[in-house]
């Protein structure tokens, strides 16, 4: 199994962005931590991280034929990239949409995510646990 795990702009930051809010934890430590619970299922992780749309699209489009499953953390793309939604609609693949936040406490403008109605489903407000229970979800459940 093939999981494609993609994180949007300004999430390179992690670990000194705002770490009241996201914690201490970086990206290359939540990279490391999914590899780890990859190997219990023998899945494959590509891991990535844009800040910009574009990329994130073209590596959607990219992978879209070889892989079972997308983690994706899109930041403040998920409140309103619609071009986003669509390379993720595209894809006949399960989607779990990850925030490390709990969004729905926080401003308003995000509360709304245009990801979400075509996600399979989304964790918010688990901090970094909730890339590694995306990706418990998606190997247990063989999703292929
Ligand atoms: C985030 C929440 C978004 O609103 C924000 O723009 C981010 C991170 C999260 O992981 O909690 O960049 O996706």
């Amino acid at each position: 199994m093939r999981i494609l795990v993609l994180n949007g702009p300004n999430l390179n930051m992690l670990g000194t962005r705002e770490p009241h809010i996201y914690g201490a934890t970086t990206l290359a430590d939540i990279e490391a931590a999914m590899v780890a619970q990859a190997q219990h299922y023998n899945a494959e992780i590509l891991f990535h991280q844009s800040n910009h749309e574009g990329t994130l699209i073209d590596l959607i489009q990219a992978h879209q034929t070889s892989i079972h499953a997308i983690i994706i953390n899109p930041g403040a793309l998920t409140h309103y990239s619609y071009a986003l939604r669509d390379a993720l609609s595209g894809v006949s693949v399960p989607i779990v949409e990850v925030h490390i936040s709990n969004v729905y406490k926080r401003e308003a403008f995000r509360h709304h995510s245009v990801i979400a109605p075509i996600a399979t489903g989304q964790i918010a407000g688990l901090g970094w646990h909730g890339y590694v229970l995306a990706l418990t979800w998606v190997c247990q459940a063989k999703v292929v």
